[in-house]
């Protein structure tokens, strides 16, 4: 079973797939709100600092992981010890519920591009987003297509689907998002976002900021759900990590830094705010497109640049329950892709209704969308972070100095791997649950 296991056409398809994953709606949707609520550039320092060092450890783990066994998350944590095999289980089940929610804002995006075609039409972007995430047909829809489109490139495989979409999506995006920079910087007063950014205000620091700078990290690096593992799984033996790890680190940091530089210029251009939350792309944005020429043109750009960082993330989410379900049910990757497309709508159905007729249906008193964001972010990931780093570096004995010639930065990888991680995984835990 384990020869007759996919593998990564080159290393740059492998290194073009895990940055796929990495950057999606946690760079372009989701990093620059939260800075926005959490003070601007301190919170980027913060950041910058816990991306660049600490995340490190818990990356190159998970890829190693991955790498040793050669096998999908369950098959991986039971060749350890047979009795791990639950705690495998989580990662699939994580990457269900975090597909559940993710998903449907991937559904949002499309309809965002389609409203293109009217936009002039559309006055009140605030009034269309709460309208449009209340119409149940519509957000059914589009979630269903979104993940069809995902699906659809998982069940075609490693080489023909998974690094297809990414040798296309990332280039495209990366082409996208310089045009929109470009035009970003040119607009007046541009500069009072570069400030807003770049400019600390050390007055601002509190500890929310650190956790809440953590969690994005885990998130937005894909951590803590399998995915890398799984991705790792299909690196060929002689395929060195440690390059990989940081080529992930620095592209998805890149990404993150130039979707702010894309969104704070045009937001202080016009005098907006810039801690308006999870709505910052969907209503203050397009508010934005709407005064300026060609604004339909500029959006449309916009949202293809999101729909693709999306999918080529949402696919490496599935990768992970097919790699799962195919390897362990003994099914093709079709019939596991067709199974999941139906768990996942069962889920993921009532999620995207959360705002409409579904909102008073609440879970720890959070909407259906809020609890499976907030049960994945702040407890699932941050869980499985915790015990990757247990198993790699107890059990597995994953030693840093397999990763570098410097004895004293392999010791500093081996306390942070069995000691620091998991203590800060289990501090986010508690502030988490509390
Ligand atoms: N890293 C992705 C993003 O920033 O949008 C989200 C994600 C993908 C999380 C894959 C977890 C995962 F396993």
């Amino acid at each position: 079973m384990e020869n007759n296991r996919p593998s990564w056409t080159s290393r740059c398809s492998f290194i073009l797939a895990a940055v796929g994953s990495a950057v999606g709606l946690g760079n372009i949707w989701r990093f620059p709100y939260i800075m926005g609520q959490n003070g601007g550039a301190v919170f980027l320092l913060i950041y910058l600092c816990l991306i660049l060092t600490l995340c490190f450890i818990p990356l190159v783990a998970e890829l190693a992981f991955g790498k040793f066994t050669k096998k999908e998350c369950i098959g991986a944590y039971e060749s350890v010890n047979p009795k791990f095999k639950f705690l495998g289980m989580l990662n699939p089940l994580t990457g269900i519920l975090i597909s559940s929610f993710y998903f449907v804002v991937g559904g949002w995006i499309i309809n965002y591009i389609l409203i293109n075609f009217s936009f002039s039409q559309i006055t009140d972007f605030s009034g269309y987003f709460s309208d449009f995430i209340q119409n149940s047909y519509a957000v059914c829809v589009y979630t269903l297509l979104f993940l069809f489109l995902c699906i659809f490139f998982t069940a075609r495989g490693i080489k023909k689907g998974i690094e297809f979409a990414n040798n296309i999506l990332m280039p495209l995006f990366a082409v996208i998002m310089v045009c929109l920079i470009s035009f970003s910087l040119t607009l007046p007063n541009a500069y009072l976002g570069l400030e807003y950014m770049f400019k600390p205000d050390f007055s601002k620091i509190n500890g929310q900021m650190f956790l809440a700078a953590l969690g994005q990290a885990l998130f937005t690096l894909s951590i803590g759900m399998g995915a890398l593992l799984t991705y790792g799984s299909y690196i060929k033996d002689d395929k060195g990590i440690t390059k990989s790890a940081y080529t992930i680190i620095l592209s998805d940091t890149f990404f993150a830094l130039m979707a702010g530089i894309m969104i704070f210029p045009a937001i202080f251009s016009f005098g907006l705010e810039p801690n308006s939350g999870a709505g910052l792309v969907f209503v203050t944005l397009p508010y934005i497109f709407a005064q300026i020429p060609n604004g339909n043109i500029v959006s449309a750009a916009f949202f293809i640049l999101l729909l693709a960082a999306a999918i080529t993330s949402g696919i490496s989410i599935l990768e992970v329950d097919v790699a799962a379900f195919s390897e362990r049910l003994k099914i093709s990757r079709k019939k596991a892709c067709t199974m999941l497309f139906g768990i996942i709508s069962l889920i993921a159905i009532p999620a995207s209704l959360s705002f409409g007729v579904l909102k008073d249906f609440t879970l720890l008193n959070k909407t259906i969308f809020d609890f499976l964001d907030f049960i994945t972010s702040s407890f699932l990931m941050p869980l499985n972070a915790f015990v990757l780093c247990i198993i790699a570096g107890w059990f597995l004995h994953i030693k840093g100095i397999l990763f570098t010639r410097s004895k004293f930065l392999g010791w500093l990888f081996d306390i942070g791997l069995k000691f620091v991680v998991p203590a800060i995984m289990l501090c986010l835990l508690y502030v988490g649950l509390k």
